[in-house]
């Protein structure tokens, strides 16, 4: 059987603004700044700018070539490399991405519940019954954000993101290149925007002059370095094949060193531009948050843009418009990948793929917004739906990206070989990838990734991991053994019933490497 007639990009511009939407999200605009913020400001750029160079640009140059050599999407373009194991990887990482896809978007449905507000509401003192707080107990947008997630009204939130991503990837890259178009210009220019407001406030320099000074100390401390090089895949969208995905979608002729060089530097612009507002803002209100993400993406930044002198309001939309548009534009390179890797493995309708991805998508995301109390004191985490996403969040995050990573390097690393991508990729390139990515790729990322994992993973046992906190009843840890069952479960044999279901392999075309 022939193969079926592939999507391609309209333009090079069109691929360079949705490889770069998917990686300029949330991750860049709200937990870039809490983990600097976490880990000492300005110490944190120096890890950071090692991991971009180190791992983030050698993993964009192969998950691009991995693609763009293949054209077929992440399993299949895996399978090319190493046979079953190979597709067994590529499904792997391809179900991990659908558990952060659940709750990105459950995320993101949560910003449009705080959108909502910014119109009025999360301005204004409120009390949250749900967890029997008068009004005043707590801070505008934090009683706003947990009044919002303890009911149930965040549910149609959720589902109506999902509408919105199954509507972005409706018709493949042609309503994707129509989305980004809009969206990216869109969110640079707000960010730009906040940028102007946060340097203009009366501390505001003084909070950019601490993001510029490095601390050397800090870098002492092991755990800077794993939150700068977890930062750097989660920002790239490495590790996972999305942007394998979309570099699938291009021409033979097209020069992969030249866009994830793109790709790479904008990303981190845009990080570093967003780390500046958001220091401004943070210092200019003296505001001193606890370092978690989400706490910094509903209560801090919210605060901080309430106590503005004027345009509360229009500031606010802007923010929560912001976080939208940057999120949608990663969401949908997620929801991408996995409806590319369902389309080419089974030949279906693309449509009928959008779908069944979306239905079960909502289902997750759902959960992560379920609105059950179980924590009324607020020492935890507050509703059922934000405790799991805590939990699901630390392992597809802390160590099923790096894992997913780890496995990729290794199989192109010691089953295809590195020149091989680099003799597909090298002749379209301007810049030449040299002989040195190949020893990147065997051995210094995977050992960096390792010694990662193995810091994080002794973390774990000794109690200062996810199951440090002492206070935690019976009922907690059995919901931790619960979940991290689940995401075993779900992934590994997931991505083994995937791999032995027959879709492409019966295809007289799909041969193993010769045939590419
Ligand atoms: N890069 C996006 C962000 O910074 C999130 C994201 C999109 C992602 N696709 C991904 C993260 C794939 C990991 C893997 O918000």
């Amino acid at each position: 059987m022939a193969d079926t007639p592939r999507d391609q990009w309209k333009s090079k511009l069109g691929f360079i603004l949705a490889a770069s939407g998917s990686a300029i999200g949330l991750g860049n605009i709200v937990f870039f700044s809490a983990n600097a913020y976490k880990y000492g400001a300005g110490a944190f750029y120096v890890p950071y700018l090692i991991a971009l160079f180190l791992l983030g640009i050698p993993v964009m140059i192969m998950e691009l070539g991995i693609g763009h050599r293949a054209q077929r999407a992440y399993p299949e373009a895996m399978y090319r490399i190493g046979g079953i194991k190979g597709e067994w990887i590529g499904w792997f990482g391809l179900l991990n991405a659908s558990v952060i896809t659940m709750y990105y978007i459950t995320i993101l449905g949560w910003v449009l519940g705080m959108w909502i507000g910014a119109f009025g509401s999360l301005w204004e003192p409120q009390a949250v019954p749900a967890f029997d707080l008068p009004s005043g107990t707590l801070s505008n947008s934090m009683s706003y954000f947990f009044d919002m997630i303890s009911k149930f009204e965040t549910v149609a939130y959720v589902v109506i993101v999902w509408i919105l991503n199954a509507a972005i990837v409706w018709s493949g890259t042609k309503s994707i290149e129509r989305a980004v178009k809009v969206f990216v210009p869109l969110m640079w220019i707000f960010m730009i925007v906040l940028i102007f407001r946060g340097i203009t406030l009366p501390d505001g320099p003084q909070g950019i002059m601490l993001l510029f000074t490095p601390d050397f100390e800090v870098m002492k401390d092991f755990e800077v370095w794993q939150g700068a090089f977890s930062q750097i895949f989660f920002t790239l969208s490495l590790g996972f094949g999305i942007m394998a995905t979309y570099a699938s979608y291009l021409p033979k002729k097209s020069d992969q060193s030249s866009n994830a060089l793109t790709i790479s530097f904008m990303n981190c612009a845009f990080e570093y531009i967003a780390g500046l507002a958001i220091f401004a803002i943070l210092f200019a209100f003296a505001i001193v948050p606890k370092a978690s993400t989400l706490s910094m993406t509903f209560f801090v930044l919210p605060e901080g843009i309430g106590s503005f002198p004027v345009g509360v309001q229009l500031f606010g939309i802007m923010f929560f418009t912001l976080l939208l548009t940057a999120g949608l534009t990663s969401s949908v390179s997620l929801v991408e990948a996995l409806a590319a890797g369902v389309i080419d493995k089974f030949n279906l309708p693309r449509k009928t793929v959008v779908l069944i991805v979306s239905a079960i998508g909502v289902i997750g995301s759902v959960m992560f917004a379920l609105p059950m109390v179980i924590d009324p004191g607020l020492a935890g985490n507050g509703t059922l739906g934000l405790t799991l996403l805590d939990f699901f969040d630390h392992w597809a995050f802390s160590y099923g990206l790096l894992i997913c990573g780890l496995l990729e390097c290794l199989l192109v690393g010691w089953v295809l070989g590195p020149e091989k991508l680099r003799e597909s990729i090298n002749p379209h390139a301007k810049i030449k990838v040299g002989p040195i990515f190949d020893w990147m790729i065997k051995v210094v990322i995977p050992a960096v990734i390792l010694v990662i994992l193995g810091f994080s993973i002794k973390n774990e046992m000794s109690g200062d991991g996810l199951y440090g906190g002492t206070t935690e009843t019976g009922t907690m840890q059995n919901l931790h053994v619960l979940v991290l069952a689940g995401w075993l479960v779900f992934t590994i044999l997931g991505a083994m019933a995937l791999t032995a279901a027959g879709g492409f392999r019966r295809r007289s075309d799909a041969g193993g490497d010769s045939d590419v």
